[in-house]
């Protein structure tokens, strides 16, 4: 019979394997958004942003490995694409770097909901460590989060740079 305790930590690790996924796939979309940013303030943030998520993805396959050597980790996973409606999105007019601010600003909200929830499963699970894992990531994610709300202005600049409307 499974405990009340054992079912909330099986719980759990499935919640650190859904995070491990999604972190890999932010990876993939930052890598995109790096490539089509021109702007270099931007592009800056989000290469710092990327080598912080590769951070959050280490730290997570270590909580998986403490918690059950024989979890195994999700290869695919959450697509983050689907997560985003992607599929909505890309209807939106495609003006670039208004799609990847729109993008990056979604998908970093995205990760704050995701880790306000693991963070919550670690401590109902008596797991302190995935609890500060969940919060020290989701720190650097309401870091990126507020700097692509200071930054709404340059993508709307951007937009009209590209689509050679600028003053
Ligand atoms: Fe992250």
């Amino acid at each position: 019979m499974t405990t009340h305790h054992e079912q909330l930590r099986e719980k759990l690790i499935a919640y650190v394997q859904d995070a491990h996924a999604m972190e890999s796939q932010v990876l993939l979309l930052l890598t995109g958004l790096i490539e089509t940013t021109h702007d270099a303030t931007l592009k800056r943030a989000l290469v710092r942003h990327h080598t912080e998520s590769e951070h959050h993805l280490q730290r997570l396959q270590d909580r998986l490995e403490a918690l059950d050597s024989s979890a195994s980790l999700p290869k695919s996973g959450v697509a983050i694409g689907a997560a985003l409606g992607k599929g909505l999105l890309d209807m939106l007019r495609g003006d670039k770097p208004s799609q990847n601010g729109r993008d990056a600003f979604v998908t970093e909200h995205l990760e704050i909901a995701v880790y306000q929830f693991l963070e919550r499963m670690a401590e109902a699970a008596g797991d302190p460590q995935t609890a500060d894992v969940a919060r020290r990531n989701r720190r650097d994610e309401e870091k990126m989060a507020r700097l692509i709300a200071r930054n709404w202005d340059r993508f709307f600049q951007l937009t009209l740079v590209e689509a050679g409307l600028a003053a």
